[in-house]
């Protein structure tokens, strides 16, 4: 009914109804890429409690799975929320930030998308990668390696890294891949580390990014003592990550020589042309 984007937000400020007519369901314009284990659905619950900001829920690996992706486009948007023109449909897929095929993908689907990309210091990150297979595999009544040896190539005493876990942490190799395709005004690098400390400031940063006002603030998360995390407040109620998300890590014998190997030649790695990677934040 000619509603422009600043009719909707006036209706909406003013505690009016939307027309269901103007609710759609519509392509990301921005996405989450991963890297797994780095803080993926934590940023995308906080950005969730966005009133601009329309998340899917589930991890949709469209762009990434041969079967999926080969459903097509209206597939995917079918699988979309709706949402209304002032929103920004968001997606996250952790495995995108590693898939070779991805990139392409999602460019011909839109050349002008925003990517969040979220990195973490990629030593904790591959520990956190442990841990979640650790527990799986516990809770599937299998034995299980040490960290150590597997991080650790056992014939040449060098990182090992044909061990996915590892493959995953060297950012470089993949964040090269997303240059190729996109610009890097299109890409904003989140500190995973950050989040977890500060998630409001990385908050900011995001909407900055996506040009939408500063919504997320103190007064929608708050520290857990408990959890040793933030979580969120919608209303009077408390609502936290699942008991999968920050999981307690297990011990890693840090006196290990070989094992200080894996940090220092993980942590300093440099980022293609100009582009160095101190501890896993783009700068
Ligand atoms: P750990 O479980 O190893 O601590 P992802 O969602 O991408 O799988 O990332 C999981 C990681 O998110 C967790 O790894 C945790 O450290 C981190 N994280 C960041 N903010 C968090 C929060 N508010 N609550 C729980 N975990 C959070």
């Amino acid at each position: 009914d000619g509603l422009t984007v600043g009719g909707v937000r006036k209706l909406l400020e003013d505690g009016e109804s939307v027309p269901d007519k103007l609710k759609l369901k519509r392509l990301p314009q921005c996405i989450i890429i991963g890297a797994r284990k780095c803080g993926t659905r934590a940023l995308l619950e906080f950005l969730n409690l966005h009133p601009d900001i329309k998340a899917v829920d589930h991890e949709m690996h469209f762009f990434d799975d041969v079967d999926k992706y080969s459903l097509g486009l209206e597939w995917y948007r079918q699988n979309m929320p709706l949402s209304l023109p002032n929103q920004i449909t968001l997606e996250k897929s952790p495995r995108y930030f590693i898939t070779p095929k991805v990139p392409d993908r999602i460019k011909q689907m839109n050349s002008t998308i925003k990517l969040i990309m979220l990195l973490r210091n990629p030593v904790t990150r591959t520990i956190s990668d442990f841990t979640q297979v650790y527990y799986n595999k516990i809770a599937k009544g299998k034995m299980f390696e040490k960290f150590e040896s597997l991080a650790i190539d056992q014939r040449t005493g060098k990182v090992n890294t044909g061990y996915k876990a590892v493959r995953i942490s060297l950012y470089y190799q993949h964040v090269e891949r997303w240059l190729e395709k996109f610009s890097r005004d299109q890409i904003h690098i989140v500190d995973g580390d950050e989040l977890i400390v500060d998630p409001v400031s990385e908050i900011r940063k995001v909407e900055n990014f996506l040009g939408i006002r500063n919504q997320v603030t103190e007064k929608n998360l708050y520290f857990n003592e408990t959890r040793g995390f933030y979580c969120m407040k919608q209303g009077t109620k408390s609502n936290c990550l699942g008991a999968t998300k920050g999981r307690k890590h297990p011990h890693i014998e840090q006196n290990d020589n070989k094992l200080r190997d894996v940090k220092i030649q993980m942590r300093f790695v440099p980022f293609s042309p100009g582009l160095l990677c101190p501890s896993a934040v783009l700068i």
